[in-house]
């Protein structure tokens, strides 16, 4: 039997790679028919990569599980090449700020394909989701419902009445990290179902004569693998929603990822068929529009990082640590979250990984890990470049400047050729907001 050594010194597994890898005659890998070696020495390093083919087949099978409405979550990873893909490919856009909400409409999404969310929705904020028409705006809290009745008491240019969701929390502990739980009772999202709350804000959203209520959303948590806490949900949300007969129920986002070898999560279609079987038995009308909004599912692993490294420092009797060129300012969820990620040599994709690693980046934290306990093939030299997979989601979107590093460049490879999305911040782009 595989002991736990055994799986993470094996080659990275084939499910944790975009769909379009391929491995070349002398052991490169190849993401979109292009080596990744070559990507690196034309755009440098650190650098995201995404399969735009691995991306496109991930919203179509969103939108073939959930049907028409389902949105992408914008802030898993934006900028306007997504945005558009995603719309491309039929999904709507769910934005969470007004910064996502200009990006997506920026890349010329209609703004009724978007969803507006955020615990703490500016006047501002509301004010443009209103004026350039948003296809639904979730409303969050009694404050923000003031604030909506507010700025419907001036004229806002529009003819129809804006539609909306209302947030609720079914009470359901997700099994994931207590960061990315939303769905429980004691969190900032959302009104309570089980304290009446949800029940108040439905009645007083049916009593603003500006909006259309339309629907109740949920999200419970992201990076669940386990479809019962899925279904858990469904049945809170079905019970809750049934009786108002609203014509949608959004369940959110959260479907899991696998990070690292031996880990395996449900499809977009199990999770659907899941969510409707629970809300069937709760009464729920079939004609209902059951919509989720998935992020990390369709984006992460369509993306990986490439980094060089730049020392390797041997502590005798302790450990060896691998440095290499980015780390937490792009890509802070192992500091976050504790969260897993798998390393592996791009020119060496399938040899084994027997030795044992920490992988670190180059800012000024003891905590800046990148995979604490790393697995690499014998013979790593400086220059050499690593690859971390499963990186498309909330690694870019996450990044930040710490120590005024600049932010990697993104490409979207394709049939041979690859084109950059986001270009690599410059040391001038560093200055741009100083007086
Ligand atoms: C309201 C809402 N919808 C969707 C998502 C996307 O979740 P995931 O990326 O886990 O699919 C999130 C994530 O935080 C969220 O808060």
């Amino acid at each position: 039997m595989a002991t736990d050594d055994d799986m993470a010194s094996a080659p990275v597994e084939r499910q944790l790679l975009p769909r379009t890898a391929t491995v070349d005659p002398d052991g490169h890998l190849r993401v979109g028919d292009i080596d990744l070696l070559d990507l690196a020495a034309e755009f440098g390093t650190p650098l995201f990569v995404y399969d735009e083919f691995h991306l496109r087949q991930a919203c179509r099978a969103a939108v073939e599980a959930w049907g028409d409405g389902v949105a992408y979550a914008a802030k898993a990873f934006l900028c306007r090449a997504m945005a558009r893909l995603a719309h491309e490919e039929g999904m709507h856009l769910d934005v969470a700020s007004g910064g996502e909400l200009h990006v997506a409409l920026s890349a010329g999404v209609p703004a009724q394909k978007l969803i507006l969310h955020g615990n703490n929705k500016s006047e501002e904020e509301l004010g443009t989701a209103l004026a350039c028409g948003v296809g639904r705006i979730v409303v969050d809290s009694f404050d923000e419902i003031a604030r909506l009745g507010r700025l419907l008491d001036a004229p806002t240019g529009r003819a129809d009445r804006p539609r909306v969701l209302v947030r609720v929390t079914p009470g359901i502990e997700a099994h994931t990290h207590e960061f990315i739980r939303t769905g429980g009772e004691d969190t900032k999202f959302g009104f309570s179902v089980a304290s009446g709350a949800a029940s108040q804000a439905v009645a007083a959203l049916e009593l603003l004569p500006g909006v259309e209520l339309v629907g109740v959303h949920a999200h419970i948590g992201s990076q669940v693998f386990d479809v019962s806490s899925f279904e858990q949900a469904g049945e809170v949300l079905g019970r809750f929603f049934a009786p108002l007969g609203l014509p949608e129920l959004v369940v959110g986002g959260g479907l899991g990822v696998p990070y690292i070898n031996g880990e395996s999560a449900p499809t977009q279609a199990e999770w659907a068929a899941a969510t409707r079987a629970a809300c069937a038995r709760t009464g729920v009308d079939p004609a209902a529009r059951i919509s989720a909004e998935p992020g990390r599912s369709i984006v992460a692993t369509a993306g990986l990082t490439l980094y060089t490294v730049g020392t390797i420092k041997k502590l005798p009797g302790i450990r060896t640590y691998v440095s290499v060129d980015g780390g937490m300012s792009d890509n802070p969820r192992p500091v976050l979250y504790g969260s897993g990620y798998e390393v592996f040599l791009p020119r060496a994709v399938a040899a084994p990984r027997p030795d044992a690693v920490r992988l670190v980046g180059k800012h000024c934290e003891s905590g800046d890990l990148i995979v604490p306990n790393a697995f690499l093939p014998e013979g790593l030299r400086v220059g050499d470049v690593v690859a971390n997979p499963v990186t498309g989601a909330y690694g870019y979107a996450m990044a930040s400047n710490y120590n005024k590093v600049p932010r990697p460049a993104v490409v979207f490879v394709a049939d041979g050729s690859a084109r950059v999305v986001v270009r690599r911040e410059s040391l001038e782009d560093l200055l741009r907001l100083d007086s």
